[in-house]
């Protein structure tokens, strides 16, 4: 395996470990929502700073292998996915840190990484049908 291939196996493993922590701090959101539990940002933290990172590694990946000459799932459909959700859960923790209550915190984080997570599994679906 070439260093091309190997960088492009290393974005495709991070990226399903991105959409496995949004998942979790999404879910984390909800329950602790739920059960009244004081705002923490940790994971939902994690989420924001894991997505921009993945961001930066799926342009490299994109410029190093000409993809915007391939199919318009992966040059245009998946790139516009991810970076409107990077921006989500980017607003998610700035919105959750205004908000009054722990409760509208949590909120925060369920709503704007719920809608980003969607986002993240439009983006997959169409890299990998693409
Ligand atoms: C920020 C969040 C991102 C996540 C979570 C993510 C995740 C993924 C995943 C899981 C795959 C493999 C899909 C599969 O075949 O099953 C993939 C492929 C790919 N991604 Fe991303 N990606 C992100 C951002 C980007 C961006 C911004 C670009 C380009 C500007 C990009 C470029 C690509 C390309 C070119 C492939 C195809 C690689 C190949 O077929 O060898 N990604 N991405």
């Amino acid at each position: 395996m070439n260093i091309t291939e190997s960088l492009r196996d290393g974005h495709e493993y991070l990226g399903y470990a991105v959409f496995a922590v949004v998942v979790v701090s999404v879910v984390r959101a909800v329950m602790q929502g739920r059960a009244g539990a004081e705002y923490s940002d940790g994971l939902a933290k994690l989420a924001g700073m894991l997505l921009p990172l993945q961001l930066v590694y799926g342009i490299v990946i994109f410029v190093q292998g000409r993809f915007w000459e391939g199919s318009w799932l992966i040059a245009i459909i998946h790139p516009l996915a991810m970076l409107a959700a990077v921006g989500l859960a980017g607003a998610s923790t700035a919105r959750a840190r205004r908000a009054d209550s722990a409760s509208e915190s949590w909120g925060a984080i369920a709503k704007f990484q719920g809608i980003a997570l969607v986002l993240v599994l439009v983006g997959i679906g169409a890299a990998s049908a693409g």
